[in-house]
């Protein structure tokens, strides 16, 4: 069954490159994830104008404790700031947002400023938001498998339905930035059938024009899910 140019649904995006965008601007590193999370929150304001049902941004893996533990901090405080400053936008935009990953694990106040987030947002109908916090693609399939071997039926419908990413559409197209060609523990699962998009730009300089770019590329592939 050959499918082409249905509108993207659901963009999924690894987002790449803060480090080296701050070392390029002999800058700290801190900068670079703070105009990371400004490059975030344009792609954001341009969800509901994008035809989008969902965007899934990779924020912090579950590897990225592994992180000098000052850059974690940076990490996580940015995240607070980001709450804090760009929720009321997203209820009047209507965005919904999602978490996925083991984000429960994380300090106890933030788990609280996101679980007011989502019950804050939990109405919107305009888009989802998906924010992969403490994330790791691995862990999310061997807990699935896990709840499905519960139920006494494991198959690849019940481990699927079992994903934190349950709900959202399928996945149509992966991005990563800065240059990098691996999926870094990311929605291994969901990207089976999933279209890829590198490009060497690094995350602070990303803009929806970049996300535009990647949606018309997308428009031109052939997707034929094994069939011919
Ligand atoms: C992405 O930028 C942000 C996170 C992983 C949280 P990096 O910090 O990985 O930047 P590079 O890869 O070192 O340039
Ligand atoms: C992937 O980027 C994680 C996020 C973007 C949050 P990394 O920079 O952590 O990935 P590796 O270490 O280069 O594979
Ligand atoms: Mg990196």
């Amino acid at each position: 069954m050959n499918e082409r140019a249905k509108p993207a649904r659901h963009v999924a995006i690894i987002m790449d490159g803060n480090g080296r965008w701050a070392k390029k601007h002999r800058l700290p590193r801190a900068i670079g994830h703070q105009k990371g999370a400004e490059a975030v929150r344009r792609l954001v304001r341009a969800l509901p104008d994008s035809g989008l049902e969902a965007l899934t941004l990779y924020a912090f893996s579950s590897e990225n404790w592994k992180r000098p533990e000052g850059e974690v901090d940076d990490l996580m405080a940015l995240m607070r700031r980001f709450l804090k400053s760009d929720l009321p936008d997203l209820v009047a935009n209507g965005i919904r947002l999602r978490i996925i990953g083991d984000y429960g694990a994380l300090s106890s106040d933030l788990v609280v400023q996101l679980d007011e987030a989502l019950a804050r947002t939990a109405e919107g109908t305009a888009g989802t938001l998906a924010v992969a916090l403490n994330y790791g693609s691995q862990q999310e399939i061997a807990r699935a498998a896990a709840a499905a071997a519960a139920l006494g039926d494991v198959t690849a419908e019940t481990i699927e339905a079992h994903l934190d990413t349950a709900g959202l559409p399928p996945l149509d197209l992966l991005i990563r930035t800065s240059g990098e060609l691996r999926l870094s523990n990311f929605l291994l699962w969901q990207a089976a059938y999933a279209e890829l998009w590198f490009t060497d730009t690094l995350w602070p300089d990303f803009t929806p024009a970049h996300l535009e770019q990647a949606l018309d590329a997308f428009a031109g592939r052939e997707r034929r899910y094994g069939g011919r």
